[in-house]
């Protein structure tokens, strides 16, 4: 079939399973042409299927050569209906994997479930033995609860008072003043139960409980802290609570894997076009003024960059170079004072009369698309593809 986007608001319903490919592919030349990592050698990537995650799989699988089991909840395609994007993302890494001779193997299916962690360590008994890597890069919007089967929500809301900011609807390039309520009732705990960190320590203790972790076995969750404009909505709100307390568990993971020496640490990694990043308030115009000014510094990065940069400089390049709450943070440079400052500048004049001048509404947009295999360099739009791809490990 011929497939073409269409979006709903800030999702898109359809994607293109070889440019999906193509986005796989341009990961694994970059990874490969910043040459090899002394790093992991049996990973296990949960969240493992787009963004920062399938970044992380990529990196290990093709900068250390490692075995990588990936978990992940996606679509597969049914005749006429494209799968999700993570899906046939999974099956262009697994089959470009395996070309390279590479283990990799693939579990589709509720991470926060007793039944996917069990069928995991199962995989990894039989397969892999043990696990020396574990990075932990979900993101959902809801959680049901393994041990009570109650269904939490979470929100993207402000704490205390309603908040107020310019945002941008970056399909039409509309900047518009918005005001988002405060968090009532159990927002806040709602929100810290799907997005902060019992379910990270539930992983490691399913895996600790049956010897799965390798001797100084190192796990990695990934947090966003971002500038003052996004505050309210974002790091002092209710994701930001999350945030807290899933940084507040890398300290009790830690712990528990005193025994074998092992490490769970948070990387606080910089703001990208994902689906959830779209979604949330004044996010995608911060962004669109940071791709903008991080462009012209050259010191822009996407997610295969940053994992690329976290691995090889931070990770297993030998100094981790810790913040004062030990934290990783390749934040670093959208972080620095003179990004800030001149985003903070331009913030004030944004408009939607100037914001395509002043602001990367195009590179936004753009990034928006290639997220489902759409505008993606070197692909032909107008061929006929097999919308039906399968993963090889799950044939
Ligand atoms: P993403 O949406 O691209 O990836 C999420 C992954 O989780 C996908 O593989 C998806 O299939 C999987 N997933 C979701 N629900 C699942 C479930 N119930 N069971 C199994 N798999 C499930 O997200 P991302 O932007 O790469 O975010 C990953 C992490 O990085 C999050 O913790 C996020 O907060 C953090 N982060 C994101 C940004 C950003 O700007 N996007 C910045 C810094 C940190
Ligand atoms: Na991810």
């Amino acid at each position: 079939m011929i497939i073409e986007p269409r979006t709903r608001g800030f999702i898109c319903l359809t994607s293109h399973p070889t440019g999906c490919e193509q986005n796989v592919i341009d990961q694994i030349e970059y990874v490969k042409l910043k040459g090899k990592i002394d790093g992991a050698k049996k990973v296990l990537v949960i969240g493992a299927s787009t963004g920062f995650g399938l970044a992380s799989r990529i990196t290990s699988a093709f900068g250390s050569d490692a075995a990588t089991i990936g978990v992940f909840f996606d679509k597969p395609a049914t005749e006429g209906r494209p799968g999700s994007p993570g899906y046939y993302n999974t099956a262009a890494f697994e089959k470009h994997a395996h070309q390279a001779g590479l283990y990799a193997k693939s579990i589709n299916g509720d991470a926060f479930s007793n039944e996917i962690k069990e069928q995991v360590v199962n995989l990894i008994k039989e397969d892999l033995g043990q696990i020396d890597l574990v990075i932990y890069s979900l993101a959902s919007p809801v959680r049901k609860h393994p041990e009570t089967g109650k269904r939490y929500k979470s929100v993207l809301k402000p704490i205390g008072e309603v908040f107020s900011n310019k945002t941008v609807d970056f399909h039409t390039g509309n900047v518009s003043e918005i005001s988002i309520n405060p968090a009532e009732g159990d927002d806040i705990a709602n929100t810290v139960t799907v997005m902060g960190g019992e379910d990270w320590k539930m992983w490691m203790d399913a895996l600790q409980a049956e010897n799965l972790l390798s001797e100084g076995a190192t796990t990695v969750a990934y947090s966003y802290i971002g500038p003052d404009v996004t505050k309210p909505v974002y790091r002092n709100g209710t994701i930001g609570a999350a945030k807290d307390d899933l940084e507040k568990t890398a300290v009790t993971i830690t712990d528990d894997l005193k025994s074998i020496g092992g490490k769970a640490y948070v990387s606080v990694n910089k703001a990208l076009v994902t689906q959830a990043s779209s979604a949330i308030p004044v996010i995608p115009l911060y962004i669109s003024l940071l791709f903008k000014v991080m462009k012209e510094k050259n010191i822009h990065e996407g997610c295969i960059e940053q994992i690329q940069r976290l691995y090889s400089q931070r990770l297993f390049g030998g100094d981790l170079d810790l913040d004062a709450k030990g934290r990783i943070r390749v934040d670093d440079w959208e972080m620095r004072e003179d990004v800030q400052a001149e985003i903070a500048e331009l913030w004030k004049s944004a408009t939607t009369e100037n914001l395509s001048e002043i602001g990367d509404l195009e590179g936004y947009s753009n990034e928006f698309f290639k997220l489902f295999g759409f505008k993606v360099a070197g692909v032909d739009y107008d061929a006929d593809v097999n919308e039906v791809v399968k993963i090889p490990s799950e044939q």
